[in-house]
């Protein structure tokens, strides 16, 4: 059986969309994972990644450029048995939108797997320069290294 993992930010342009790429890029023939991600505002629905996410990715080997965002909607509780969010603010508002408590169990922020119950944040690269995509890319990547550990060993 597949394990859905959804990765969410805010616009679902900067952060998510490399947190998606990311984990998709280890995923080898004997994972069977699927990833998606989406953002709490929709603003951004419908657009193509930030250019200085498609450029880090890209200097990583990685393609995101066909990503398209999408806002996060109620039925993700259902659809997803990981949902990862970058900061404190998504966490509050991914909640507000959980149906029940049970299904609240399966949101997680994202750098909670490397730094266990510490609550660090992704920071919002948005309204900075690349160097602030490159540090995002950086702990995404050890983040998903340990998802990926996660799912295995699950
Ligand atoms: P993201 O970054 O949540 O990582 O996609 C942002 C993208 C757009 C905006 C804020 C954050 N915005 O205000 O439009």
């Amino acid at each position: 059986m597949s394990v859905k993992v959804l990765m969410v930010c805010l616009g679902n342009i900067c952060r998510s969309p490399l947190a998606q790429g990311i984990l998709e890029s280890k995923i080898n023939s004997d994972l069977d994972i699927k990833v998606d991600s989406a953002g709490t505002g929709g603003w951004h629905a419908g657009q193509k990644p930030d250019e200085r996410s498609i450029l880090v990715a890209k200097k990583n080997n990685i393609d995101i450029s066909k990503q398209i965002a999408r806002q996060f909607t109620v039925t993700d509780f259902d659809t997803f048995d990981y949902i990862y969010v970058m900061d404190l603010s998504n966490l509050k508002n991914v909640l507000l939108l959980a149906p029940n408590e049970k299904l609240k169990t399966k949101v997680h922020l994202i750098l909670n797997e490397i730094y266990v119950d510490e609550n660090r944040e992704v920071p919002d690269p948005y309204y900075g320069g690349q160097d602030g995509f490159s540090d995002v890319f950086k702990m995404l990547d050890k983040a998903c290294d340990q998802i990926i550990y996660k799912i295995k060993n699950a």
